[in-house]
């Protein structure tokens, strides 16, 4: 099992020379937080990996006891994503590295623009050996989850309603966050009726 830490493992995997950007693939939290530098940015679409819930957060929505639910990416072919593409330079990374320490490594995906254009770049990933990985649940219960978490980045729910929120924007379809969404809203919504 991988440490729950991937600092080390992604500071060893070669980036270009300074001087030779990097398109890098934002599926999650890294279309709605843009707290790094980028020269450009894109929507994208990678093939055959779809966006999922069941990564574990110990450090931004969530803590090591109670682990927050983030956006990861499946591998499912035929499948595909879409999401926001940044060209950076390679120093961005060691920022990013550190953003994304909580089980995601750095993966090579070739990276599809609606111009038909196609460029190779790096995504994170947090795979099923990493020790904060969860997995899959129904998405009722993933909004359950999500609806009690919060970590040092703020409520669990915030990541996920402003995920939604920014694939709306961007007309992006995803039936799994959308749903979620509802779930959540629904779950926020008895609560407030409750309590009132
Ligand atoms: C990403 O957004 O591309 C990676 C996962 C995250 O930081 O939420």
């Amino acid at each position: 099992m991988m440490s729950a830490d991937t600092r080390q493992l992604n500071a060893m995997q070669k980036l270009p020379e300074t001087g030779d950007d990097i398109w890098l693939f934002g599926y999650g939290s890294l279309i709605y937080k843009v707290d790094f530098p980028y020269l450009e940015r894109r929507p994208a679409k990678i093939f055959n990996w779809q966006r999922r819930f069941w990564q574990g957060s110990h450090d931004h929505r969530g803590t090591p006891e109670a682990p927050g639910r983030v956006a990861t990416l499946i591998e499912t072919p035929g499948a595909s994503c879409e999401g926001m593409a940044y060209r950076v330079s390679p120093s961005v990374f060691t920022q990013l590295d550190y953003r994304e320490k909580n089980g995601y490594l750095r993966v090579n995906t070739e990276l599809h623009f609606a111009d038909n254009q196609v460029s190779t770049g790096l995504t994170y990933i947090a795979t099923a050996d990493n020790s904060a990985y969860l997995g899959p649940a129904s998405e009722q219960d993933i909004a359950k989850h999500i609806a009690r978490s919060k970590g040092a980045s703020g409520e669990n729910s915030e990541y996920l309603l402003q995920l939604a929120q920014s694939l709306r924007q961007l007309k992006i379809e995803d039936p799994h966050v959308f749903a979620i969404e509802n779930w959540l809203t629904k779950l926020t919504t008895q609560h407030s009726t409750l309590s009132t």
